[in-house]
């Protein structure tokens, strides 16, 4: 399904001196090439923060961290979806609450969503499957009535456009308060390795964010 050798071969040179560039240099983690990928990302998105981590995962778990939701909070999420979306959810106290899928799309049914919301609710996680955007005018809607946050988990989603009703668009990932990608090698956009990032246009959240990511060390 993904001929990824056969994305190499066509890419080969240009890879090959990257990686040399970033081996002579010793850059790992977070070096000029790393931040040169966050801008770009910033400008093809349109969005004001891309803040990389080592996989989606943690991106969704930092993520949710940044919302300082309290053990017990109820979060909604799909319930087909890979096992990441949820884990992340239990690993930090909260209550995963599983909704169903529109059968048309499989993308998390919004009429789903509103039945499941109790006082406890917080959150809710809408999955973009398959490059495909959930229904986010109506995902958007419910959030504002009930107050509650989004999170989209735009691991498979990345580079997918949403049109609203009202005919404007904007790319999946910064629809919600924050999302969550990642750069799994055989994802939409994938790494050579493991590839995560957080994206988010509130200033306040990332600055929080990028504390979680490096330990709470601005500076070294
Ligand atoms: C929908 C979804 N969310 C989260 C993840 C987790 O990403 P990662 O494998 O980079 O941790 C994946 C992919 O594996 C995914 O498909």
């Amino acid at each position: 399904m993904v001929d990824l050798k056969g994305q190499y071969d066509f890419i080969r040179d240009e890879v090959s001196d990257n990686m040399a560039q970033i081996l002579d240099n010793s850059t790992f983690i977070n070096g000029p090439m790393v931040k040169a990928f966050q801008k770009d990302m910033e400008s093809y998105l349109n969005i004001k923060h891309v803040i990389p981590c080592a996989n989606g995962t943690d991106a969704l778990q930092i993520a949710l961290m940044g919302l300082k939701l309290v053990p017990g909070d109820e979060v909604i999420t799909s319930d087909f979806t890979f096992a990441a979306s949820v884990e992340v959810i239990s690993l930090l106290k909260l209550k995963p609450v599983l909704v169903d899928v529109d059968l048309k799309t499989f993308n998390i049914d919004p009429i789903a969503i509103e039945k499941a919301i109790t006082p406890k609710t917080k959150a809710i996680i809408p999955v973009h499957l398959f490059g495909q955007c959930a229904d986010m005018d109506s995902i958007l809607g419910i959030a504002k009535k009930y107050n509650l946050f989004v999170l989209e988990d735009n691991a498979q989603g990345i580079g997918a456009t949403h049109t609203f009703a009202d005919g404007t668009e904007a790319k999946t990932g910064t629809l919600g308060h924050v999302a969550a990608t990642s750069f799994f090698p055989s994802k939409n956009l994938g790494a050579y390795g493991d590839g995560g990032a957080i994206l988010t246009n509130d200033d306040k959240l990332a600055y929080f964010i990028r504390a979680i990511i490096n330990h709470g060390m601005y500076k070294r």
